[in-house]
């Protein structure tokens, strides 16, 4: 195993009825920024709700910010730091999924970067993001009222923001932006389109691969812990499928997606993150939903490395889809892991999703700039041993055309 540090600082408050907790959570005198999406959660009666919770019980002046987009843009996230500044809000409070939380925590960071007239300088909010946001040393607190299990943002510092018009979808992360706390009511997610259900597993899914499909390092906690929750969002997955009303599967799922990504399984253990940001090209230039775009690319990312991989791939194999080539003469080592591969290709089909560019009606055009993109990203040397350049990304897009 590797040396780590693992800081976690996110009070995670999970149960129905949960929301009314926010009249303690939320400072009693703060001046709250309420930041939601296109209009589920007025839709479905939560913006209502935490607005409730917020009144019951202190002296808080409330605002609200709607319309972050799936996928937040810059320029709209830029209007919400400026009503920040404007009416001097010191508490944001996400009512969403990973979008508006990223979007939030986005939020948070550029608002100090003003002169004069207090309005957000794009140009330095754009050199912020494109370092990452390592460069912003104050934020605003945050805190979260999650609506979707996906992304795990809710218990996490990282955030990722898309600039339509530069192409550009770009990760940043800071100590600053982990929220103060997160409040995760299963019930909320019944309200949940299909397609988002089972993107938010997927994600979750693909998560856990990332930090778990490299080498072995003999880390016994991390890996058994990502088996478990991958086991366990297979088992979910089908159960939602079968029975989206049940509330215990929704609880399960809730939960399995925010310890995918909330550090826990990563600590001290290499990791590889080639899936999620090819995917985020795919989703810059072709509209692809965040989940969507990786069940397309893991398959090929699986085969593609399969002999740098092969320790995990066959432990994968094992422990997550019982194959054994010790046990199982007519197997050997690469038709184990063509088994196991196939075996998540058709997890993902079972729920619906593309596990090629093809099912997202793409063709071998949509390669180059994808390839451009990585470039400009200085995405050129992904994986656990940083050995994934363009070629490298190249052909996992060919095997996944
Ligand atoms: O916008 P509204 O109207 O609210 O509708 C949303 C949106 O259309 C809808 N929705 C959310 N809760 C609902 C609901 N509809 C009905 N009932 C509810 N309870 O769902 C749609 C998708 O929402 P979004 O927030 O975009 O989904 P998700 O949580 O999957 O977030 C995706 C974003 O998170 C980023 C992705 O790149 C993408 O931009 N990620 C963030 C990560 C992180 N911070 O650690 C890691 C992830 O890998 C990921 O990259
Ligand atoms: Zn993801």
């Amino acid at each position: 195993m590797k040396n780590f540090q693992y800081y976690n600082p996110v009070r995670i408050v999970f149960g129905e009825g949960q929301i009314k907790k926010l009249s303690d959570l939320v400072p009693k005198e703060a001046k709250v920024l309420i930041t939601y999406g296109g209009g589920s959660a007025e839709r479905t009666g939560t913006l209502d709700e935490v607005k409730t919770a917020l009144a019951a019980n202190g002296n808080r002046s409330v605002f609200e910010f709607g319309g972050i987009e799936p996928n937040p843009e810059f320029t709209t996230l830029l209007k919400a730091a400026d009503m920040v500044n404007k009416h001097g809000i010191d508490f944001l409070l996400a009512v969403g999924g990973g979008s508006v939380i990223d979007g939030s925590k986005f939020v948070a960071l550029v608002s100090s970067l003003t002169e004069d007239d207090s309005t957000v300088l794009r140009d330095k909010a754009w050199d912020a993001l494109l370092s990452g946001c390592s460069t912003i040393d104050t934020a605003i607190d945050l805190g979260v009222v999650l609506t979707i299990p996906a992304t795990g943002s809710e218990m996490n510092n990282g955030g990722v923001v898309n600039h339509s018009e530069r192409q550009a979808k770009l990760p940043f992360r800071s100590p600053l932006t982990f929220p103060k706390f997160s409040i995760l009511d299963p019930t909320k997610t019944l309200t949940l389109p299909k397609r988002q259900v089972m993107n938010g597993v997927a994600d979750a899914f693909v998560h856990v691969i990332e930090q778990y499909l490299t080498y072995p390092v003999n880390a016994k906690v991390q890996d058994a812990f990502a088996e478990s929750l991958l086991k366990i969002l297979v088992e979910e997955g089908a159960a939602v499928k079968a029975d989206p009303e049940n509330l215990e599967t929704r609880q399960n799922i809730m939960w399995s997606a925010t310890m995918a990504l909330n550090g826990l399984i990563g600590a001290g253990v290499p990791q590889d993150w080639t899936t999620h940001m090819i995917g985020h090209e795919l989703t810059s230039l072709h509209g692809i939903d965040h989940a969507r775009t990786l069940t397309i690319l893991l398959p090929s990312v699986m085969r593609e490395l399969k002999d740098s991989k092969k320790d995990k791939l066959l432990q994968y194999a094992r422990n997550v889809w019982a194959l054994d080539s010790k046990t199982d003469t007519k197997q050997d080592d690469d038709s184990i892991i063509e088994t196991a591969i196939v075996k998540t290709e058709n997890f993902f089909r079972s729920l619906g999703l593309p596990v090629s560019l093809a099912d997202a009606q793409l063709d071998e055009s949509a390669i180059d700039p994808i390839i451009k993109q990585l470039e400009a990203h200085n995405m050129v040397k992904l994986g656990e041993h940083g050995n994934n350049d363009l070629a490298v990304s190249r052909r996992i897009l060919e095997r996944s055309l």
